[in-house]
Parts: C-alpha cells; sequence; structure tokens
C-alpha cells in the first residue's frame, strides 16, 4: 500500500519507518528543511534506540522517502496520515490545530483518487470531522473517508510499542453511508501484519477514538501522582512505596506498571495532553476534576523537588556544590519537554546553588532549557567531583551501576538526594552517605 505521512517528527518518524518496514510505500513530508535535510541524508533528529537503522534499511529498500511536496507524497496514497505538532496554545492550554487544519488543507489540494485521511497527532474531540469538513470545503469534488488512530508509543521503546501494542485505535466517521466500512477496510490491510501478534485492532466512533488517547494517557498521569503522594506518605508514617506498590499492583484490576515514584512526570505527552483533557471537559460542561487535581500535584510536585533538595542538605543551597545526574524527563531518549529536571534547576539555580550536570544524551538538548551559569560535565563522577550533594534526577541504567565508594571517594560532602530511587539504601549508607529517596524512609 502507498502511504503518505505528512510531519516526520516523534510519531510521523516511527510510525513512517515501522509502516515501511510492514512492506508499504510509504513518503514522508517534512517542512522544516533542515530536518528535512538531515532525514534525506539518513541522520536521525531524534534520540530513540534503533530508528536510525530501521529508517536507513526501509530507505535503501525504497519503501521509504522524505520530501517537503504533499502532492508528491499523496498521489496515488490510500492512506494519507496526518502527524504533525499540536503544541499546547498560548494562555488556554488547549492544543493548537493550526498544523493539522493547514495540512488538511493541503492535502486536499493535492488529492486525487480516494484515500482515507488519518490523524496520528493527538487531537481534540471533532478535529477529525473537522478535518473532513475543511477537505470538504477545499476540494468539494473530492472522494475521501477520515479516521482517528491515535499513536500510543513510549519515547524510548518506540519501535517495540509500534510493532507490538497493547491494542490499536481506529475511529471511523460511523455517521459516513457506507457507516465507515471502506475506511476500515484501508486501516485493517495497513494494519494486518499486526493480526498475526493478535494485537487487538479496536474500531469505534471518530469522537471515541480521539478521546481514548486524552483519557488513557491521563489515566496514566493520574496514577503516577496517586503514586507520588503515596511515597510522601510513605516517608512521613515510615512505609516502603515499592512494597506498597507490588502489594497494590499485583491486583490484576490495578497493574504493576505506572506505580513508580518519582520527582512527577514530564515529557511531551502527559502534561500537554492532562492539561487539554481539563479543558475539553470544562468547555464540554462535564470537567473533569481528578484530572484538574493530577495536573496540579505534579506542578507543585515539581517544583517542592527543589525544597527536598536544599532539606536534605541542611536547608540553604547558596554556595553549595550540587552533582546532578539525569537531565532528561525519562531515560533512553534527549527529550527535555516538560523535564522535571528544568523547575528543579532553575529554583537551585535561583537560590545560589553551584551546578554541576550530567546527562549520557541529552546535554545539548538541556542547555536552552536550563538557566545559564550550570557547569555541563563529562560523566557522572566528573559531576560529582568535589559535590556536596549528589541528585538523581533520570533513571539512566549507567547511573544505576554507580559504585557507592567511587561516589564517596569523588564528593567532598555525603548528601545524596536520589529522586529516582534507583541505589540500594543500604549499599549508599555503608558507604557513609546520607541517602534520601522517594517513599523509603530513613
Ligand atoms: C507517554 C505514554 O506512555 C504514551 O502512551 C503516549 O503515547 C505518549 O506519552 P512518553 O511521554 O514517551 O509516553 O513517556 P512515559 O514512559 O509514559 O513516561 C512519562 C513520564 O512519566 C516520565 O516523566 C516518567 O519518568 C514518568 N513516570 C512513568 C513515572 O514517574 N513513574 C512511572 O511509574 C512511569
Amino acid at each position: 500500500m502507498r502511504i503518505a505521512m505528512i510531519g516526520g517528527g516523534y510519531v510521523g518518524l516511527v510510525s513512517a519507518a515501522c509502516f515501511a518496514e510492514f512492506g508499504n510505500q510509504v513518503s514522508v513530508v517534512e517542512i522544516d528543511p533542515d530536518r528535512l535535510a538531515a532525514l534525506r541524508d539518513g541522520r536521525i533528529p531524534i534520540y530513540e534506540p534503533g530508528l536510525d537503522t530501521l529508517v536507513a534499511d526501509n530507505a535503501r529498500a525504497g519503501r521509504l522517502s522524505f520530501g517537503s511536496d504533499i502532492a508528491d507524497a499523496v498521489t496515488g496514497a490510500e492512506a494519507i496520515f496526518i502527524a504533525v505538532g499540536t503544541p499546547p496554545r498560548n494562555g488556554d492550554g488547549q492544543a493548537d490545530l493550526t498544523y493539522v487544519h493547514q495540512a488538511a488543507r493541503q492535502i486536499a489540494r493535492a488529492m486525487g483518487d480516494y484515500a482515507v485521511i488519518v490523524t496520528k497527532s493527538t487531537v481534540p474531540v471533532g478535529t477529525s470531522r473537522r478535518i473532513a469538513e475543511i477537505v470538504r470545503e477545499t476540494r468539494p469534488d473530492l472522494d475521501f473517508d477520515v479516521a482517528s488512530n491515535p499513536e500510543f508509543l513510549r519515547e524510548g521503546s518506540a519501535i517495540g510499542d509500534f510493532m507490538r501494542p497493547d491494542r490499536v485505535i481506529v475511529g471511523l466517521d460511523q455517521t459516513a453511508p457506507d457507516g465507515g466500512a471502506r475506511a476500515r477496510a484501508v486501516l485493517s490491510a495497513l494494519y494486518r501484519p499486526l493480526y498475526l501478534i493478535e494485537a487487538p485492532v479496536l474500531f469505534m466512533a471518530l469522537e471515541t477514538a480521539e478521546l481514548t488517547k486524552y483519557a488513557s494517557n491521563s489515566f496514566l498521569a493520574m496514577k503516577i501522582s496517586f503514586i507520588n503522594e503515596m511515597a510522601d506518605l510513605c516517608d512521613k508514617v515510615g512505609a516502603n512505596v515499592h512494597d506498597l506498590s507490588r502489594g497494590m499492583g499485583l491486583d490484576g484490576r490495578i497493574g504493576r506498571k505506572f506505580l513508580h515514584p518519582g520527582p512527577g512526570y514530564g515529557g511531551s505527552c502527559f502534561p500537554k495532553d492532562t492539561l487539554a483533557l481539563t479543558r475539553i471537559a470544562q468547555e464540554a460542561g462535564a470537567p473533569t476534576r481528578l484530572i484538574e487535581a493530577t495536573v496540579g500535584v505534579n506542578d507543585a510536585r515539581k517544583v517542592a523537588m527543589a525544597g527536598r533538595i536544599a532539606a536534605a542538605g541542611g536547608g540553604s543551597v547558596r554556595g553549595r556544590r550540587i552533582a546532578v545526574l539525569g537531565l532528561t524527563f525519562k531515560p533512553e531518549t534527549d527529550d527535555m519537554r516538560e523535564s522535571p529536571s528544568i523547575p528543579i534547576l532553575v529554583r537551585l539555580a535561583e537560590q545560589g546553588a553551584e551546578l554541576r550536570a550530567f546527562d549520557p544524551v541529552g546535554m545539548q538538548a538541556a542547555r536552552p532549557h536550563l538557566p545559564p551559569g550550570i557547569t555541563y560535565c563529562d560523566s557522572a563522577l566528573d559531576a560529582a567531583r568535589d559535590a556536596d550533594t549528589l541528585v538523581v534526577l533520570t533513571e539512566w541504567n549507567e547511573f544505576r551501576a554507580l559504585a557507592p565508594n567511587a561516589l564517596a571517594a569523588a564528593m567532598r560532602g555525603r548528601v545524596i538526594v536520589d529522586l529516582r530511587n534507583i541505589f540500594d539504601p543500604a549499599a549508599m549508607r555503608a558507604a557513609g552517605f546520607h541517602y534520601h529517596s522517594v517513599g523509603r524512609p530513613i
């Protein structure tokens, strides 16, 4: 099948490469000239394990190509995916649909034969129907359907998530004369390779598919905020949050995943999607108070972590040298969007701390987001050199392997604030550290 992918960002690029790997002919349209040049050169502008080889292999096999011309990509395509960005709009937190609507108009102008226009970007309820209207207004003669196919991949394990998803969600226009049957046939054919691994492909109404994405992400964000609050409670009452989370998670109705406490969730999806859901729900007159609370709890948590770091070191951070391990919002990515490290380091810098940071992959991406005056180091141990306090912000595997004695030898102080619970408390204490973690009281 011929596929056009409008947008070569995270979701667009991963989806395009995976659809090509399924044996389809995929043309990616990217308007940013630098990004396009990089992609054509085989340089992948994001850090995602395995993506470079997948792109290179499929480009070499002639199944994956990159261009800037929508008309070229759309000609002969049976499925046209919109995977452009939907950043939060300034002011109200609603998703900004400028790029989505623009893509719809450009597709309409370029389209010929029947195709399904599929939204992969996370968009508010009603957007797919609006896309259909825009296409109809632009070209009343066209034969097309719209579908919504939200993407659930996680950064850092994006390819595995795409190839072996828990489920695929497809929204169809069930009010169309054929009830969406023709679009359903196209999408079914596209996802046929997943039938082999018995991944469920669920067909539903357009609006339901759009809402399912927000509901899923918001639920996971709520789950994280829940365990974060439980961790704080564990600290106060002398309980251990890991035992608690295992004890809860083994109940099949709860599930073990996303019950790991930390400094608050970040990334390009959870903060944006939770906020957008609260706005959608308010406007619809059915406010989601649980998600409103989740947003507030998470924002407050990120800020509160700076206070926790200061308190662990005796109160004030002024003049204290703090080693910071990890800057990205999670490991295996160079993504800094909404990373908890940003509000935490802004506060520590304001309060006069001397900051030495190391991140295995995200250092370049981090600089523009962080306050000036931070020293960027070559390794974790380099960051730890003569530090009073060591703080873990992201759970990169290489930090887990750091020997307590090596840290003790490098540092001048003996305080560790491990906001991802990657170290063994007993081993750290044995090495002479005042070791603070999340929900595992001393
Ligand atoms: C997320 C969703 O998982 C994915 O389905 C959606 O399509 C996009 O958003 P991603 O942003 O890549 O994916 O990251 P994810 O691995 O889900 O982590 C999000 C944040 O939650 C990170 O900051 C992570 O550190 C935090 N987190 C996650 C926790 O603090 N505790 C957990 O138990 C799990």
